[in-house]
């Protein structure tokens, strides 16, 4: 930990082989002040608001104004884990200096202390760039959703010896070039222990077995709010689904009782609440 007891990209590179570190998707305030107080390492600013926020069926369709706001959402509730921003389709492809001043703009603007970007050796010359820059770096291979139209659909990739091999190629490509950590997302385990083995940085799993250095998933996967979607590598901690409905349907027989609000819910004049209303 660093001095201020937030979690650094020097501590998060320490714990390879020692400590497993532990990963969540965030997108706004009040559930990264929840996932910050509960000891999460890393909140990751994820594209996939795209799907989880906003229904989208990919995340082709982020943005980096969209993403930057929900940086700075969560950046300014956390107080201990490093958040990271998640660079959208087309924002470091075009040119290097692109992805410089995207994912410049995650830290000046959004808070962030990295970026995320998807892709191994062909995205080489945006991750130099924004490493030039001083900004920490998290890699991204295997099933990369942004790529889910050349792999025609959300498939587990790196399944054949020759796929391994190039994803194997891609994680040493951004370990080489500085990266601090890699995402490795629906891989077979046999790849992603190969994987983690030969880099020096951490490897951080989602579909990618228990052989990674951390694992990553997303927030309303975790709580039971993507409704059918239950992909086999996810671990649905609660199911907040059906407390919400609940929540909403009280509240409802009680507007149309009329029974809310009470007396006590309500300002009369020599009331005390009248003073202070929060
Ligand atoms: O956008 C995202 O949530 C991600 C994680 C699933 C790794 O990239």
């Amino acid at each position: 930990m660093s001095e201020r007891g937030t979690v650094s990209i020097p501590d998060l590179i320490a714990r390879k082989g020692t400590e497993k570190i532990a990963v969540l998707t965030a997108y706004d305030a009040p559930s990264a002040r929840i996932l910050d107080a509960a000891g999460i390492d890393v909140l990751l600013v994820g594209d996939s608001a795209e799907m989880a926020v906003y229904g989208g069926s990919s995340t082709l369709t982020a943005d980096m104004d969209s993403l930057v706001r929900h940086a700075r959402a969560v950046s300014g509730a956390a107080k201990r884990a490093l958040v990271v921003g998640d660079m959208p389709f087309l924002s470091y492809q075009a040119s290097p200096a692109d992805a410089v001043r995207n994912a410049g703009r995650f830290l000046a603007e959004g808070g962030c202390g990295a970026v995320k970007l998807e892709g191994g050796r062909r995205v080489l010359s945006a991750v130099d760039a924004i490493l030039s820059a001083d900004i920490p770096v998290m890699g991204h291979v295997g099933m990369t959703p942004q790529s889910f139209r050349k792999f025609g659909g959300f498939k587990v990739q790196g399944k054949s010896a020759g796929a391994a091999d190039e994803i194997l190629a891609d994680a040493e490509a951004l370990d080489r070039a500085g990266c601090f950590a890699i995402v490795l997302e629906c891989v077979p385990e046999a790849l992603a222990e190969r994987i983690t083995q030969t880099v020096s940085i951490p490897t951080i799993g989602i579909g990618a077995g228990p052989h990674c250095d951390g694992q990553v998933l997303v927030y309303h996967d975790l709580l039971g709010l993507s409704g059918d979607f239950r992909p086999k590598f996810v671990r649905r901690y609660a199911e907040l689904a059906p407390v919400i409905e609940d929540a909403a349907r009280r509240y409802l027989e009680d507007v149309k009782s009329g029974s809310f609000p009470s007396r006590e819910e309500t300002f009369s004049p020599d009331a005390p609440a009248l003073r202070r209303v929060y």
